[in-house]
């Protein structure tokens, strides 16, 4: 292999564990010389010339491997050969593992390595080299192991391009943390004229390519223009990343079988969509690929003593389809009592079998301080008067009426607030009313969210849930179907896509008006903001876990700044996972 000048090679010998190549069809792990059980085949000879656009990125650490990340644009067709190297310090003078290897048009020229032979809790720095061009630095770092006395992150969800630029992105690139964790939809899959797309031209940044992405190339391109992006790529270079998907790397309101944005008559077989859409997600994240099905994505990270971080799959491998309240209700009005069997049906399903027998598995074998839920959708009981529901909901009504829907909620948080003893019984049948308000949430599966809870309770797992997918900020103590106190989650508000402040929703003003409105109507809603775009920082230490939702002031121009006056933070006690 081609030498890089100024190395120590301190830690070849190490190198020799080199990196792991795990078998997966259309895999990019590249074959690494160094490898104990992969071989270097490129020849250097039949490489293309090829540039680092892209950037780098890192992702799922374990205490002595990382998978590091990067794309090369060919010249010209061929194959490129990549070498890459792992230091401790950012000159690199000090190499600790090394290697090479060939990427191709087979998996859309991204490069992932594996690499192994890392010590615990350490950063490293690590870069790719490619026809006598270097890419930037990115910094990783690996989870530590045995006694560990704290853990901090960003958790982040929801980075729609055309919606506006991805400030928070380059705000989290300056943030101190151990890692991000991303919950999903870190793309949108609809063409120009899709989902917040009003200002994406004048923004320029308008949607390649221009149509809603159906195959494979589709799904490449659309990775491709978001890891175009500065802000985006100086998040990965500066933190390794713990991803799942949501539902907009497929489709809107997928579950396992199709999707609210997809028609089977016109657009073709949802599985091969979606497996379509799965390999490109592989392709272009920083994701260890399973050894066995590529759709499993749920895999557990420890942090020695203090968490165990368990991300899961809410959307694709288990879910059943989503109700809507079209299914419960007749000229617009909901027959609460059939809705709640609805939600209440214990067959339905959100993780799959399989997978809910892994969480519970998890969840009995952790023997850590803290068990934290790295998942999409919110997972507290999130229940309003049905009469809000009839006025809001689009599948109800052919126009939202805002008027309406205000006057609701006045009404209830008005019933809500006075003494049981002193309700007209127009209050009580208000707040006798109450069903959730998103379907697509584990609320429309909460048998299975119940069982979960009180299962989680009695093992006395102390339970942070982080959710994402709503694009506004929740924070909520988790309670059993008893009312005993199950743990706490934080919903993360989103990078760019609007929430309810979007203009085809409550607008601004209105958000702002219903966020501490929807707090007093809500059990067990400690706080909600329906406006803005940020992120959640979050630490553990051994006594107690402190959150908070932090804001910028815009996503519509390149200067923004931190929102200082909107955070909110949270502290939350092990010993009784009470929120302050
Ligand atoms: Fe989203």
């Amino acid at each position: 292999m081609t030498d890089f000048p100024h190395l120590k090679r301190r830690s070849l010998i190490k190198a020799l564990a080199g990196t792991t190549l795990i078998p997966l069809l259309g895999s990019n792990l590249i074959a690494c010389s160094g490898s104990s059980n992969g071989s270097d085949n490129s020849d250097p000879a039949l490489s293309v010339p090829a540039d680092f656009l892209h950037g780098v990125a890192s992702g799922d650490p374990l205490t002595d491997r990382v998978i590091i990340w990067t794309r090369v644009t060919p010249q010209s067709e061929g194959q490129v050969r990549i070498e890459w190297e792992v230091a401790s310090d950012p000159a690199f003078t000090t190499v600790i593992v090394e290697g090479s290897g060939a990427t191709s048009a087979a998996v859309d020229y991204t490069v992932k390595v594996d690499v192994e032979g890392l010590e615990p809790g350490t950063l490293y720095y690590y870069r790719f080299r490619t026809d006598g061009k270097t890419s930037e630095a990115g910094k990783t770092r690996t989870l530590p192991e045995g006694s560990t006395l704290k853990a901090s992150f960003v958790v982040i969800s929801c980075s729609n391009y055309p919606a506006g630029y991805f400030n928070v992105y380059r705000e989290i690139a300056n943030q101190e943390v151990d890692a991000v964790i991303h919950l999903g939809d870190y793309l949108y899959e609809y063409g120009p004229e899709g989902y917040a797309s009003d200002r994406a031209e004048e923004l320029g940044r308008g949607v390649e390519p221009k149509n809603e992405l159906l195959s494979l190339s589709d799904y490449r391109k659309r990775y491709a223009q978001y890891r175009s992006d500065a802000d985006l790529q100086a998040a990965h270079a500066a933190h390794p990343f713990f991803i799942v998907w949501d539902d907009h790397e497929v489709a809107n309101d997928g579950w396992s079988d199709g999707a609210e944005n997809h028609d089977p008559d016109t657009e073709g077989d949802y599985s091969e969509r979606k497996m379509m859409a799965i390999q490109a997600w592989y392709e272009w994240l920083p994701v260890r690929p399973p050894t066995n099905m590529k759709d499993i994505i749920y895999r557990r990270f420890s942090w020695g003593t203090l968490l165990d971080l368990l991300m899961l799959d809410t959307r694709v491998i288990g879910r059943d389809q989503q109700f809507t309240y079209d299914d419960f209700a007749t000229d617009g009005i909901i027959d609460v009592n059939k809705a709640r069997a609805g939600f209440n049906d214990s067959s339905r399903t959100l993780l799959g079998s399989e997978q809910l027998e892994w969480l519970r598995g998890q969840l009995s074998q952790s023997s850590a301080q803290w068990v934290v839920l790295g998942q999409q959708v919110l997972a507290g009981r999130y229940s309003v008067p049905a009469s809000l529901i009839e006025a809001l909901d689009p599948n109800l009504t052919d126009e939202i009426n805002l008027d309406k829907g205000v006057a609701a909620l006045l009404a209830a948080v008005g019933a809500k607030s006075t003494p049981p003893s002193e309700r007209t019984p127009e209050q009580q049948a208000l707040v006798d009313s109450a069903v959730p308000y998103n379907l697509d949430a584990w609320d429309g599966y909460g048998f299975e969210r119940d069982q979960l809870l009180n299962f989680a309770t009695q093992l006395g797992s102390k339970l942070v849930v982080l959710a994402g997918d709503t694009h506004n900020a929740w924070t909520s103590q988790l309670t059993t179907t008893d009312g005993n106190i199950a743990g706490v989650e934080f919903g993360c508000t989103s990078v760019s896509s609007p929430g309810f402040d979007g203009a085809g929703l409550l607008g601004p003003e209105n958000a702002a008006l219903f966020s501490p409105l929807v707090v007093g109507l809500i059990d067990g809603l400690k706080y909600a903001n329906l406006v803005g775009r940020g992120y959640l920082s979050i630490q553990f230490s051994p006594e107690d876990v402190v959150a908070t939702h932090r804001f910028i002031t815009t996503v519509e121009s390149k200067d923004y700044a931190e929102d200082q006056s909107a955070s909110v933070s949270f502290t939350v006690q092990r010993e009784n996972l009470l929120l302050t």
